[in-house]
C-alpha cells in the first residue's frame, strides 16, 4: 500500500460538542446498562465506535439535498433521483427503497426462500441470517477457513470456498438453494473483502447450476477499494468502476445505506429480475410503505442518492479506510491482538487472545467492551458468542471461532487525535487484562439478543 500520508478530502464546517464523563459516572452507567454497550445512553459516551451504521457525517451537498425533499406520498422526485443513482453507480435495474437494510432483507428473504431451503453465504450477518431463518431457510457458512482465523494474513478473507459450496450443492441439490448470499465486505469476519477473481469464479459456478447470487452490498465501495489496492491487475481502475463490476456479477442486492452510502437512515433492495421486483413492489407496501418511498421521507432518499455518488469517489474511500488502517497499525505496533489484516470499517480486538483466562461462556468480548467503556468512555460492541445467538435446533449457544470486540469507525466523523485516544485506552485495558472478570447473562431476548441482553459481573476466580 502507498507510503505517502493521506489527509481527509474535506474540512469541518459544524461541530458537535462531546460530554466528558468521569470514571465514576461511567461505572454507574455500564452497571445500569447491564454491561451491554447497546443499552448505554449516548450522552455518556465520549468516542462512539459502537457502529458505522447511520453514524456518518453527511456532506453539505447531502444536507442541501434534504431541503429538496419532495414529500409527496407517491412518485416523489427524490425516488427517481435515487433510482438513477442506483442504476448509474451499482447497475441494478429495479429499486425498492426500504427504511434500512433489514427491511430489504425481510422482503427479499420472504420472496426467494421457501421452508427447507438452504442459503449458503460468506459468513453470516446477524439480521441477514435471522431473516433467512424466519423465511424457513437454513444458513450454511461457505467462507474460506482463513476467515475464522484472526491471525491469518490472507488478504481476501471474504472469499467463498468453492469446494464448500460444491459440497452443499451435492448434499441438498441446486433446487434447494434459492441463492448464494454474498456480503461485500464481510462484517463478522472483521470487515474483510472478497476478491473479484473469487466472485467471478463463483458466478461461473452458480451459472452452471442456475443459482442466483444475492449481494449484501452494505460496504461495497470499501470492498472495491481493497480490490483496487490488493488484487492483481486492478490498481489502475477507479473504485466506482470496480463497484459496478462487482454488482454486475450478482443478480440482486440488499443495502443498508447507513454505511457506505453516508446517510443516517435508509436502505433498499435491488434486482435485475422483473418477477422478483414485481413481488417486492407489492410486498413493500405491507411492511415499509409505498414502493416509491419504502418507509423513507423524500429528503432521506435525496441524501442517499447524493451519498451513493460520494461513496464511490477514490479520495473519499482512501481517507475513510486510511483512518481505520491508521488505528489498526497503531494497535498492532502496541502489540494488541486484533484481527489481521485490518478490515475496512473497524478494528476487531481478539478477546479470546487477550482474555484466555475466561471461557467463552463468560462472554469475554462483552466483558472487554465494558472495560474499555469504563476506562475512557469509548463505546465498542461485542461480536462473539452473544452476537452469534443460539443454535436453531439444539438451543445451545453457537460458539463462533471469533470472539471479538469491534471498534467501528463512523465515516467523516472523528479525527486522528480521537484515534490516538482510542488506541491508548485499548492499551491501558490490555495492560490490566488479567484482572478482567467474566460476565453472566441475566436477561436474554429471543431475537438478536446482543442488542438488549443484560449481564452481571462474575466474581473473580
Ligand atoms: N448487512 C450488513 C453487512 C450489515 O453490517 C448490516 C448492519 C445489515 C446488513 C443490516 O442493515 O442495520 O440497516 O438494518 N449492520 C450494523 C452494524 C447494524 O453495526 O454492523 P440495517
Amino acid at each position: 500500500m502507498s507510503k505517502t500520508s493521506w489527509a481527509e478530502p474535506f474540512k469541518i464546517k459544524m461541530v458537535e460538542p462531546l460530554f466528558m464523563s468521569t470514571r465514576e459516572q461511567r461505572v454507574k452507567a455500564i452497571e445500569e446498562a447491564g454491561f451491554n454497550t447497546f443499552l448505554l445512553p449516548s450522552e455518556y459516551v465520549y468516542i462512539d465506535l459502537l457502529t458505522d451504521s447511520g453514524t456518518s457525517a453527511m456532506s453539505d451537498r447531502q444536507w442541501a439535498g434534504l431541503m429538496l425533499g419532495d414529500e409527496a406520498y407517491a412518485g416523489s422526485r427524490n425516488y427517481y433521483h435515487l433510482e438513477d443513482a442506483v442504476r448509474k453507480y451499482y447497475g441494478y435495474k429495479y429499486l425498492i427503497p426500504t427504511h434500512q437494510g433489514r427491511g430489504a432483507e425481510n422482503i427479499l428473504s420472504q420472496i426467494l426462500i421457501k421452508p427447507g431451503d438452504i442459503v449458503p453465504g460468506n459468513m453470516y450477518f446477524t439480521t441477514t441470517k435471522l431473516h433467512q431463518e424466519l423465511a424457513g431457510g437454513t444458513f450454511v457458512d461457505i467462507i474460506v477457513d482463513e476467515a475464522h482465523d484472526p491471525k491469518s494474513d490472507f488478504p481476501f478473507k471474504g472469499n467463498v470456498d468453492l469446494a464448500k459450496l460444491q459440497r452443499v450443492i451435492d448434499a441438498h441439490g441446486a433446487e434447494k438453494i434459492p441463492y448464494v448470499s454474498i456480503a461485500t465486505t464481510v462484517n463478522m469476519a472483521g470487515g474483510q473483502p472478497i476478491s473479484l477473481a473469487n466472485l467471478k469464479a463463483l458466478r461461473e459456478m452458480t451459472n452452471k447450476h442456475g443459482i442466483r447470487i444475492i449481494h449484501d452490498m452494505t460496504r461495497v465501495a470499501e470492498n472495491a477499494y481493497m480490490i483496487q489496492q490488493l488484487e492483481e491487475g486492478q490498481s489502475g481502475r477507479s473504485v466506482a468502476d470496480i463497484v459496478l463490476e462487482i454488482c454486475s456479477l450478482t443478480d440482486g442486492a440488499t443495502m443498508s445505506a447507513k454505511k457506505d452510502a453516508l446517510v443516517n437512515i435508509g436502505g433498499f433492495m435491488a434486482t435485475n429480475e422483473w418477477d422478483v421486483f414485481e413481488e417486492a413492489r407489492n410486498m413493500v407496501v405491507i411492511y415499509e410503505g409505498l414502493h416509491t418511498y419504502g418507509g423513507l421521507a423524500g429528503r432521506d432518499m435525496e441524501a442517499m442518492a447524493i451519498g451513493i455518488e460520494e461513496s464511490v469517489q477514490d479520495d473519499h474511500i482512501r481517507a475513510r479506510v486510511g483512518q481505520v488502517f491508521y488505528l489498526g497499525q497503531k494497535l498492532i505496533d502496541m502489540g494488541i491482538p486484533i484481527v489481521r489484516p485490518v478490515g475496512t470499517h473497524g478494528i476487531f480486538l481478539d478477546a479470546k487472545a487477550s482474555l484466555p483466562h475466561l471461557p467463552q461462556t463468560a462472554f469475554p468480548a462483552q466483558a472487554l467492551a465494558a472495560e474499555l467503556y469504563i476506562d475512557s468512555g469509548v463505546r465498542a460492541m461485542e461480536r462473539g458468542i452473544v452476537s452469534a445467538g443460539r443454535d436453531k435446533t439444539t438451543g445451545d449457544h453457537c460458539y463462533p471461532e471469533l470472539e471479538l470486540v469491534r471498534l467501528t469507525i463512523p465515516r467523516r466523523v472523528y479525527t486522528q487525535a480521537h484515534m490516538d485516544v482510542v488506541a491508548e485506552s485499548v492499551q491501558r485495558v490490555h495492560e490490566r487484562r488479567d484482572s478482567i472478570t467474566g460476565l453472566k447473562m441475566t436477561y436474554e431476548p429471543k431475537y438478536l439478543r446482543f442488542f438488549q441482553a443484560r449481564f452481571e459481573r462474575l466474581p473473580a476466580a
